[in-house]
């Protein structure tokens, strides 16, 4: 399979550096990136083919795009927008997570190395999963939304979608965090969340 990377900041350079070698040994392959800048990753050494910009784009038959686009307004925008164009996302998972066989993840998510989506969980489309980030029993990982690293998300908590959780941020049991919130790196939600609202610190509150 060829996969096209969306997006050609840190966060694709990242997952290109999971999924590549993936990649090479499965016989699938990143055929270049699109971004709305000019070649960002050129800079960085990268001679991953530079396809252009993801405005407009038209994804070609049988390619797979991987999102590489971190924030829950970008995915969403462009998710959109390319699979009007008729793209579908890959969902990818490392070889060094864990998903459990009673999981579900939607279309387009990534789960990255040491990552855990454990039982019953329900991963909706375009949710981003960093390393080393735990998605507990029974929890509903709204879409768009994405974990940086070491986020724990514990048992039964319910995301709203487009939200962003900041690295090593932490969600008590069944909690709900609400739609299109953002989370702060160790913050740790210990209530229900007001969708859109910006929580920080332990135990949150709102900025
Ligand atoms: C919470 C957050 C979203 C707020 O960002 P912001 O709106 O730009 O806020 P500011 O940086 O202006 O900070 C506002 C105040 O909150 C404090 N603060 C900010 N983030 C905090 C955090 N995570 N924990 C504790 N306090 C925090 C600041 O010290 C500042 O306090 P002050 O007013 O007493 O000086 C951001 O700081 C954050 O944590 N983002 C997550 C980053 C991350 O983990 N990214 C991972 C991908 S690389």
């Amino acid at each position: 399979m060829d996969y096209v990377m969306v997006g050609g900041g840190a966060l694709a350079r990242e997952i290109l550096d999971w999924f590549g070698p993936q990649f090479a040994k499965s016989g699938d392959r990143f055929v270049g990136y699109l971004d709305d800048g000019d070649a960002p990753m050129a800079a960085f050494g990268r001679d991953l083919p530079y396809l252009g910009k993801i405005a407009g784009h038209v994804p070609a038959a049988g390619v797979l795009l991987v999102m590489g686009i971190g924030t829950p307004a970008g995915k969403t925008a462009v998710g959109k927008a390319l699979r009007a164009a008729g793209g579908r996302f890959a969902t990818l998972v490392h070889d060094l997570a864990f998903v459990t066989a009673s999981a579900r993840l939607g279309e387009g998510v990534l789960v990255g190395p040491f990552a855990n989506v454990s039982s019953d969980s329900k991963v909706e489309d375009l949710v981003t999963i960093n390393g080393h980030s735990g998605v507990g029993h029974d929890v509903v990982l709204g879409a768009g939304s994405t974990l940086s690293c070491h986020v724990d998300l514990t048992g039964r908590v319910k995301v709203g979608e487009g939200v962003f959780f900041g690295s090593g941020a932490r969600v008590l049991p069944g909690v709900t965090v609400g739609a299109g919130c953002t989370i702060g790196a160790g913050a740790v939600i210990v209530r229900d969340t007001t969708p859109g609202a910006t929580y920080f610190a332990a135990p949150a509150r709102k900025l």
